[in-house]
């Protein structure tokens, strides 16, 4: 967002007045700011065999989907209904990769029913996939490279403890069933953590995967997963892409050359493509001074946006509706029976009653992790394309909340 003539603005939209017609609390997304990411990525990997796959969790709407394939965008998908998402959102299979982590083997058939690429990640997976599917078709690996990176504890996802993967330790496991079975493993993947600010995490991942890499005969690609590091707050630590491409290249194309044979390189990037783009809009209900902070207490809250309370996230807070008016320190909380503080001591322009307020870096993980706690009502979405703004879901109503429920009748 850009504040030009004292208004908040995207693509040359005032903010406040998309709140007028959409109403608060209101997630919205810069379609411009996300075609800016996808351009970046790949100036920034020019030369290699690039192959994007949005990682669909970060921000799942059909409009975002289709934003993406519009710009020959793949998709990583982890559930059957987000690769359901994705077909509705006009992707082909081809173009749709599914990386679960601990879905049954009955899901992991509707999956190879709907034709998309497959990612295993556990070793009784590989086995039954082995057993029934070897001679039709092939899949990927997720591997574990026993790596501990990423911005938050429950954020880091490749060391020797955690749950994804298969722990490259069991390579010479994984090499027996494969040969047992004949599996033709046409990729390696790995995700090893969210915000890995340190582009040297990718080139050790890579060393760890090239190696593994030349145990198998028919790969296409080589998978390194999302993560990349997006600015929450000025001066923050962003990965540096472009360092990363230079190095990346020349290490892929050794190992290419190694391996000899041309691969792919793919990246399933989340928060990289759709975090920045994406506002939470949200209305002052209550200033409340209290003894030792003034509460700013908005229509929203921890079941809008879960991050700053699940991973201690940093979302910067503006209150575009005074941009003129006095600095001041305020705690910006929700209006959820719970300690939903989504903002401590921030400096804002003066904040009063109706105001409304912009949390930034909205756009991932906010409405996808969104919840009905307190029987609240997820907010609607709206997306700003080619300078105009529309309704891309509508606000959820009471109705929502009931529509599933049964209401049981003990006497009959
Ligand atoms: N690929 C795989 C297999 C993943 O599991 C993920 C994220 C990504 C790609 C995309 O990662 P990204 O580029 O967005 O960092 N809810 C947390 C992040 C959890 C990420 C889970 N997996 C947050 O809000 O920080």
């Amino acid at each position: 967002m850009q504040l030009v003539n004292h208004h908040y603005q995207i693509q040359g939209l005032n903010l406040e007045d998309i709140c007028q017609e959409f109403g608060t609390p209101l997630y919205i997304y810069d379609a411009d700011a996300i075609l800016e990411k996808i351009q970046s990525l790949r100036t920034a990997f020019s030369g290699l065999p690039l192959r994007l796959k949005y990682a669909a969790k970060a921000l799942t709407n059909i409009s975002i989907l289709k934003l993406m394939k519009s710009q020959q965008v793949g998709i990583d998908v982890v559930s059957i209904q987000e690769a359901r998402l994705g077909l509705m959102a006009g992707f082909a299979p081809e173009e749709i990769m599914f990386t679960p982590n601990g879905v049954s083997f009955q899901e992991m058939q509707e999956a190879i029913e709907l034709g998309i690429n497959i990612g295993i990640d556990n070793l009784p997976m590989l086995e039954h996939f082995g057993q029934l599917y070897a001679d039709k078709l092939s899949c990927s690996l997720r591997l574990n490279p026993h790596i501990v990176a990423g911005g938050h504890a429950k954020i880091q996802v490749a060391h020797i403890n955690s749950k994804f993967g298969i722990s490259i330790s069991q390579l010479s496991q994984i090499l027996e069933i494969v040969n047992n079975y004949q599996i033709k493993i046409a990729g390696l993947h790995v995700h090893t953590g969210s915000d890995l600010k340190d582009a040297d995490v990718f080139l050790q991942t890579a060393a760890i995967l090239f190696d593994a890499a030349m145990q198998f005969k028919h790969l296409r690609f080589i998978n390194f997963g999302g993560g990349f590091k997006v600015a929450y707050k000025k001066g923050d630590h962003t990965t540096n892409i472009h360092e990363l491409g230079a190095k990346l290249k020349d290490a892929f194309l050794a190992f290419c050359e190694r391996y000899g044979k041309n691969l792919e390189i793919w990246f399933e990037p989340g928060k990289f493509l759709v975090s920045e783009a994406g506002l939470l809009l949200v209305k002052t209900n209550v200033v409340k001074k209290a003894p030792t902070t003034v509460f700013v207490q908005v229509d929203s809250g921890m079941n809008h946006l879960i991050r700053p309370m699940m991973y201690d996230a940093y979302h910067d807070i503006v209150n575009i509706s005074n941009p003129d008016g006095p600095q001041q320190e305020y705690t910006v909380v929700g209006y959820i029976c719970e300690t939903d503080t989504l903002g401590a001591n921030r400096e804002l322009n003066e904040v009063r009653e109706g105001d409304i307020i912009a949390i930034k870096n909205a756009g991932a993980y906010g409405f996808s992790m969104s919840s009905n706690y307190n029987s609240r009502l997820r907010p609607a979405e709206v997306m700003v394309y080619k300078g105009q703004a529309k309704l891309i879901r509508k606000r959820e109503e009471l109705e929502d909340l009931i529509k599933n429920q049964v209401v049981a009748d003990w006497e009959s």
